[in-house]
């Protein structure tokens, strides 16, 4: 399947800027030409196709930055849902992980039993009732399974987009009460980084590629650089330390790329100003191009 690359230079979902040059930073570090290495037809989407949100000033304190978070969401929707009407494969390059609202909203238009595979030190699954920042970035996979504001679960123009049964989260390792409490109640799937040291990558990937693919029509892998090790990945805005190590974050990825059932992806939090050097970009193509069926031999 060809793919299309649609950056979002776009950070105003975290709570510290730079996120919005890593789609720069990512495409500076070779992802086109390493994909079409790997044979497929790569289209890069312009990014004139967002909205530029600087003059939207609505926000809230349990809510920082709404409206500029829920403008650039619409138009994520939009594109996406036209990308995979084309026949292409959608890869979105972050930006925060608020980008998610748009990129699923737009990939369960036309896939209503979506699987997702939320990748991340982080849950991500926040309400303005629970989050500890504001910061939207933490609210995104809540949003898509209906919960929270209306403004952002109605994002596309539907709501719910994910059923909590087909969403597998992997490498948590830093969950607020209040999420906790929501991946209790909602029975969601969550392999946190003590599955992963106790039963291996392989198996814990196997049973995340099993759950969030059953009776699915599609699976969509939302990639949080911040679920690699800081060691590894240092350009990232909320670091958390013991995360995946290198070859663990490989490993997903090809695994991904061998049960042939992911639709869509996105790559979130790369944030070169915080990394000195073009690592943690690098780190993103390799990832990517591992999912996309990069092999060492
Ligand atoms: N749980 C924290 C919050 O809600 C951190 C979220 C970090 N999310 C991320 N996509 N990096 O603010
Ligand atoms: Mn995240
Ligand atoms: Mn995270
Ligand atoms: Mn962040």
């Amino acid at each position: 399947l060809p793919v299309s690359i649609l950056p979002v230079p776009f950070d105003w979902g975290a709570g510290r800027r730079g996120a919005a040059a890593g789609p720069e930073a990512v495409l500076h570090a070779g992802v086109i030409r390493r994909l079409q290495q790997l044979g497929y037809r790569v289209q890069l989407r312009s990014e004139d196709c967002l909205p530029n949100t600087s003059a939207d000033r609505r926000t809230a304190m349990q809510l920082k930055h709404w409206g500029r978070v829920l403008t650039i969401n619409e138009a994520i929707a939009q594109e996406v849902r036209s990308i995979a009407a084309e026949g292409l494969f959608p890869l979105t390059i972050g930006g925060d992980h608020s980008i998610a609202l748009g990129t699923i909203a737009g990939a369960a238009a036309s896939r209503k039993r979506l699987g997702v595979i939320w990748i991340d030190a982080h849950g991500d699954l926040n309400t303005p009732e629970t989050t500890p920042s504001g910061n939207i970035h933490g609210m995104s996979l809540a949003a898509a399974i209906g919960l929270g504001d209306s403004r952002f679960t109605g994002i596309g123009g539907y709501s719910p987009k994910l059923a909590p049964e087909r969403i597998v989260l992997v490498g948590a390792r830093e969950l607020d009460d209040g999420e906790k409490k929501r991946i209790r109640e909602l029975n969601i799937t969550c392999f946190t980084m003590h599955e992963i040291d106790r039963y291996g990558m392989g198996h814990v990937m196997e049973e995340a590629i099993r759950i969030a693919s059953a009776d699915a029509d599609g699976v969509h892998v939302s990639f949080d650089i911040d679920s690699v090790d800081p060691g590894e990945a240092p350009g990232t805005g909320t670091p958390v330390r013991g995360g995946l190590n290198y070859r663990e974050a490989h490993l997903a990825m090809e695994m991904l790329h061998e049960a042939g059932v992911v639709t869509s992806a996105d790559v979130v939090e790369v944030n070169p100003l915080l990394d000195n050097g073009q690592r943690t970009a690098r780190l993103a193509v390799e990832l990517i191009a591992s999912l996309a069926g990069e092999r060492i031999l």
